[in-house]
């Protein structure tokens, strides 16, 4: 007789052996592995994790041609920039994991979906497992959320949620969070691995039979990936990350995976006393602190999706007073930066071996787009000269490790909207430029090698 028996799993990638390991093989994590029940073949379907998967059991090869699709039935969620991140709403059906670091508003947001979407379209349930309908209630006091449609429950067993919502058939469920909810039938405490993984195929099964969207949240680690097994990523249908600074007013949602539309979009938001605000224009809230005429601060245009979002750069070089310098990067990579900072000293001769050197995104933004290079350099080689960078002057292209500056994607989009926001000069490939031609109102310097940048950049 087959029989269950305990294995163990990295939290990490789910990799899976039968002994305990301090560290995993296969992604490196330590400390990672917990104890699950494995069970056997002859366990009830029901009870095994593969469950998200569609029933396999009686289905025969079909041609393509003969597959009916149903026409996608996308449902605003009422926020624009949250619709933009999922693609142009939510899809019906479609499970959606929300991650991001404690007090980041992951609950307030979906409160204010669940509010705005009940109004619109009927019934929405709002599961919390992790606070009282009190505190909920509280928190919708503040968003003003008062709809009568809006029906909230404090559940934690996962079956006894997903009876709630077959009886209800909502139009939107929202499960606060995953790390709370439990499955009676297996063993192990809420949010250990088994239990996560359980309760998400369990979900998974009734969302696709119910059609009906479910946001679930999830916390994240120190690391910042959303705590639990990386399968719970590959399970669901959407993951989204919730990212920005606690102390900062600004958040930005961005799309990690999405089977129904493009991950590279972003949703700005503003935390307001009343709630999460959209940010329609985030371009024009980044560059708003920004300092006129400053020493190492450069505007770069950089496309996210197809938004393009203006950012500044600041840098500070200065002397170190130790033999080995520092090199600190916020929002950039580091070895971007190491990789400008050596382009610099090869081809423009500025030697930076004696200085610290610190990079900033102001705004808290990340970026990892390539036409950000040769803003860096500039702005870079504007702090070691001490030389103001002309503010009314934006900057956009790639560098290449002999120093020769390289075009990047949809030119026109970043050159439109450095015009709205106020820009007179802008700094790009040459070949760009030169495709370009003459744009009324923007005076476009292309430039072939990074020092030429410098020059016309440190000029003024
Ligand atoms: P919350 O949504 O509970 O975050 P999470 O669920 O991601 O842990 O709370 C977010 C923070 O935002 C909290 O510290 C209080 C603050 N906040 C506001 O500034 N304005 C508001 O209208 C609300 C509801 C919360
Ligand atoms: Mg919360």
């Amino acid at each position: 007789m087959t029989r269950d028996r305990w294995i163990y799993a990295c939290s990490e990638c789910g990799y899976e052996t039968s002994k305990w390991m301090g560290r995993c093989p296969e992604c490196g994590g330590w400390n990672s592995f917990q104890e699950i029940k494995h069970l056997s073949a002859r366990t009830d379907v029901k009870q095994r994790g593969a469950l998200h998967l569609p029933d396999s059991s009686q289905s025969k090869p079909t041609p393509l041609s003969n597959i009916d699709v149903a026409a996608e039935e996308r449902l605003s969620s009422g926020s624009g920039e949250l619709d933009r991140v999922l693609g142009g709403g939510i899809v019906k059906g479609s499970l959606i994991l929300i991650g991001g670091s404690p007090g980041i508003g992951k609950s307030t947001l979906l409160l204010q979906v669940s509010e705005r979407m009940s109004r619109r379209y009927g019934e929405v349930l709002y599961v919390s497992g992790e606070e009282s309908l009190s505190q909920v209630k509280i928190r919708a006091k503040r968003i003003g959320a008062s709809s009568p449609a809006l029906l909230l429950t404090v559940e934690r067993e996962i079956n006894r949620i997903c009876q709630q919502v077959e009886e209800l058939s909502p139009a939107l469920v929202v499960v606060d969070s995953i790390q709370a909810v439990y499955d009676s039938g297996i063993e192990g405490y809420p949010g250990s691995l088994s239990q996560i993984r359980q309760c998400c195929s369990v979900l998974m099964q009734w969302v696709k039979k119910l059609n009906v969207p479910v946001f679930l949240v999830g916390h994240v680690t120190k690391g910042g990936a959303i705590a639990g097994p990386k399968m719970l990523e590959h399970m669901v249908d959407v993951v989204l990350y919730f990212e920005g600074d606690a102390f900062q007013m600004y958040r930005i949602i961005r799309a990690e995976k999405n089977r129904f539309g493009p991950t590279d979009e972003i949703g700005a938001f503003e935390m307001r006393d009343v709630g999460l605000v959209d940010v329609p224009e985030p371009s024009k809230i980044f560059l708003a602190e920004r300092p006129q005429r400053a020493v190492g601060s450069q505007v770069v245009a950089t496309l996210r999706g197809s938004r393009p979002i203006f950012m500044e750069i600041q840098s500070l070089v200065t002397e170190s007073p130790f033999g080995s310098p520092r090199r600190l990067a916020s929002g950039i990579d580091l070895s971007r930066l190491l990789l400008m900072l050596a382009i610099l000293e090869k081809k423009a001769g500025l030697y930076f071996s004696r200085d610290d050197v610190y990079v900033n995104i102001a705004g808290g933004l990340r970026v990892d787009e390539p036409a950000v290079e040769l803003g860096l350099c500039i702005s870079l080689a504007s702090s070691f000269k001490n030389k103001e960078v002309c503010s009314r002057t934006f900057t956009f292209g790639e560098v290449g490790l002999a120093g020769e500056v390289r075009g990047v994607s949809q030119p026109e989009i970043r050159i439109r909207e450095g015009k709205k926001l106020g820009f007179k000069r802008c700094i790009l490939p040459a070949k760009t430029a030169k495709q370009l031609g003459e744009v009324p109102g923007m005076e476009l310097i292309g430039v072939e090698t990074v020092s030429e940048a410098l020059e016309c950049a440190l000029e003024v």
